[in-house]
């Protein structure tokens, strides 16, 4: 159904507007869930004109348009307002901007602001919506919140009072662009689907859980946010948590935002906290160095532009989390992110426990059957390629009897993934919707940052010795040890063609 909708972007000259959002309401536009009822307000500090934002606009969306008619008469529903989001009187020049739009495409006061700049100032700006009477039209009223969603705990609960004094729960939209992502998605489809894997989906069964999210991209342009952030509080206290808690959440009663997220928070809630003694054993950070991969040569992160020469950011972490519940009691979950390592991927893996007897040895005499069968694991794969696979058991074909492994393995096809609807294109829909299944809750959110939090203070009453691993790599060697304390090993491993060179 066609929306009308008013968008105020706060942060509308910035990369995320211009690499996500512009394209994403474009194929929305495509699609026909906008059509010509809506408009879009940009505001930045930059003194832009209407003229040169639509330009802008349009040169985000060059590889999606069918005609430059089509590009243009998209890009005439954007505006541009120069804004100082902190100065009282530029709210009121936005509201006569708003409520002139308003009334042009006839939007019925439905109004959808996206916070997509510095959270320093998301409070100030929320505040000042209210205050300046932006939100006394007739619709709907929603927020949109980019992370990170406060630096701590501490942080994130001000914010969100802070938030709480304008908005309601139901109107606040903190997204997670993992959780529009398709195969993220389909985690509930694969469990909830398929009485094969769900009856199995518990300590009895599965040995340990492997998550995934390598980059081979280093910081890039983001060195100054980044070198305040770190891979633990820019990826593990959103993307990873929220796959954990997909993955560990018990069944929900039906599948709705209210009952998925009641699943969630208890997920988060029973994963172990830590004391600061135990974070040593159980977390790994890296930071990369100088390395080559292939032909390319790539610069350490100490070396990248606004990090600090002396920087003791973290670009890599693995860690052990437990979760003390009846499900899961006793299986690690294991998780690795980073930045230039040697591939990029997000996959997840579940390796099945062995079955309790290997039959296949010469005679009954022989107990240390030098032949241990490879692991049951579903493999779910959610970037570049996504699909899954599941590696099982097989006899080898010919004579005699020897077991080897073999992957039944199901890929989206291309087809399909030219047409599936990029994270920000859904989330946005969604939020359009009402619909804010695909969203963090505040108390997800509160509960990783409690998680997070102890890590964070055990690392910073120590130095680093960093750098620690080279950039084309899988990140340091300690990162191997901590699966291989536990008699496990990574179950991806990309790098070990490398490893095996060097
Ligand atoms: C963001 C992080 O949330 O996710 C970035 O801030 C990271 O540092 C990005 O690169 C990864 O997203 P994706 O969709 O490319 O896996």
């Amino acid at each position: 159904m066609e929306k009308k909708v008013l968008f105020t972007i706060f942060g509308g000259t910035g990369d995320l507007a211009q690499r996500k959002l512009y394209p994403s309401l474009f194929r929305l536009y495509k699609k026909g869930d906008l059509k010509e009822d809506f408009a879009v307000i940009g505001t930045a500090r930059r003194p832009w004109s209407d003229d040169h934002y639509r330009e802008v606009v349009m040169g985000t969306i060059e590889d999606l348009i069918e005609s430059k008619e089509q590009a243009e008469t998209f890009a005439s529903h954007f505006y541009y307002q120069s804004h100082d989001v902190t100065d009282t009187t530029h709210y009121d020049s936005l509201k006569e901007l708003a409520d002139s739009l308003d009334q042009k495409y006839q939007l019925e006061g439905n109004q959808l602001f996206y916070l997509a700049m510095s959270p320093n100032f998301f409070g100030t700006i929320v505040s000042h919506l209210k205050s300046q009477g932006m939100l006394e039209t007739e619709g709907y009223h929603r927020v949109v919140i980019e992370k990170p969603f406060g630096s701590d705990y501490a942080s994130a609960k001000q914010l969100n009072e802070e938030i709480n004094q304008v908005f309601s729960e139901q109107e606040i939209y903190r997204i997670d662009h993992y959780l529009g992502k398709e195969m993220i998605q389909n985690i509930s489809a694969i469990r909830f689907a398929n009485n094969i894997f769900e009856s199995q989906w518990n300590n009895r069964y599965i040995d340990n859980v492997q998550i995934n999210i390598a980059e081979d991209l280093g910081v890039e342009e983001r060195g100054g946010y980044y070198d305040k952030s770190g891979a633990l509080k820019d990826m593990v206290q959103n993307h990873i948590l929220q796959i954990l808690s997909l993955l560990a959440m018990e069944p929900p009663v039906a599948f709705s935002e209210k009952e998925l997220r009641t699943e969630k928070i208890k997920a988060l809630n029973a994963i172990r906290i830590y004391s600061e003694e135990e974070v040593k054993t159980n977390f790994v950070r890296g930071q990369y160095a100088h390395g080559q991969l292939e032909d390319q040569q790539f610069a350490g992160y100490r070396e990248e532009m606004n990090v600090a020469e002396d920087s003791a950011t973290e670009t890599f972490v693995a860690g052990k989390f437990l979760i003390d519940n009846f499900r899961w009691s006793g299986v690690p979950f294991y998780v690795r992110t980073g930045k230039r390592l040697t591939e990029k991927g997000t996959r997840i893996n579940i390796v099945f426990k062995q079955v309790p007897v290997n039959v296949f040895k010469k005679d009954v005499t022989d107990c240390e059957s030098k032949k241990k069968l490879a692991p049951n694991v579903l493999t779910i794969y959610i970037q570049p390629t996504e699909g899954f696979s599941l590696s099982l058991n097989g006899k080898e074909i010919g004579q005699g009897f020897d077991t080897l492994p073999v992957k039944l393995d199901y890929r989206n096809s291309t087809e399909i993934v030219e047409n599936t609807p990029e994270a920000y294109e859904k989330l946005l829909l969604d939020a359009l919707n009402g619909d804010g299944t695909n969203f963090t809750h505040w108390d997800e959110v509160a509960q990783s940052w409690r998680i997070v939090d102890v890590i964070r203070h055990a690392w910073d009453k120590e130095t680093p010795d960093f750098p620690n691993y080279s950039a084309g790599t899988m990140g340091p060697k300690a990162a191997y040890d901590l699966l291989a304390a536990d008699g496990f090993e990574w179950i991806w491993k990309p790098d070990e063609w490398y490893r095996e060179r060097n």
